[in-house]
């Protein structure tokens, strides 16, 4: 499942995250986001988050904490984890955090921002969402993974 679209405000992300979420998400997904510094990477968050009824407010960047825990309810989900691993100095934070739980989430889906820092840990089975900035209100989004995903995809 490849997939790419420009998408034109900062509403249109979250929508194209809720609809990505609703296509693509199990129990046990990792989406990686990449992008620069204001990309949209936590704007596509907010739209994973609304279709698992996450109000937009309750996800920001993790500052302090550096994961967000949200409980939810969908099917075999039962929880979304929000990583924002720019802060990490060194990798090995992650270990200090738990990695496990995050990386190979079981009945739960995490979401990375900022995953070149942590590269090394990544696991291979995850899906990677790259978001460019063409001018201040357009970004390319693109959309692969090299794991099998809901099976209406094939
Ligand atoms: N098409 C668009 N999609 C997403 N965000 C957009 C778009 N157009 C403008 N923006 C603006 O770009 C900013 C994106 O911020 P956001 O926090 O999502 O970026 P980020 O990639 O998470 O950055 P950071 O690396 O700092 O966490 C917001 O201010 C948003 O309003
Ligand atoms: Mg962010």
């Amino acid at each position: 499942m490849d997939k790419e679209i420009i998408s034109g405000s900062a509403q249109e992300t979250i929508t194209f995250g809720e609809q990505f979420a609703k296509e693509n998400l199990l129990g046990g997904s990792l989406v990686v986001l990449r992008g620069e510094l204001g990309a949209g990477k936590t704007q596509f968050t907010k739209g994973i988050g609304r279709f698992f009824g996450i109000s937009e407010d309750e996800i920001s960047s993790p500052t302090y904490t550096l994961v967000g825990e949200y409980d939810v309810l969908y099917g075999e989900i039962t929880k979304m984890f929000h990583l924002d691993c720019y802060r990490f100095e060194k990798p090995e934070e992650l270990l200090e955090l738990g990695v496990e739980e995050y990386l190979y989430p079981k009945h739960a889906v995490t979401i990375i921002e900022w995953p070149e820092r942590i590269e090394a840990y990544l696991p291979e089975k995850r899906i990677e969402v790259r978001i460019e900035v063409l001018s201040p209100n357009q970004r390319r989004i693109s959309i692969s993974a090299n794991q099998r995903l809901k099976p209406n995809d094939y």
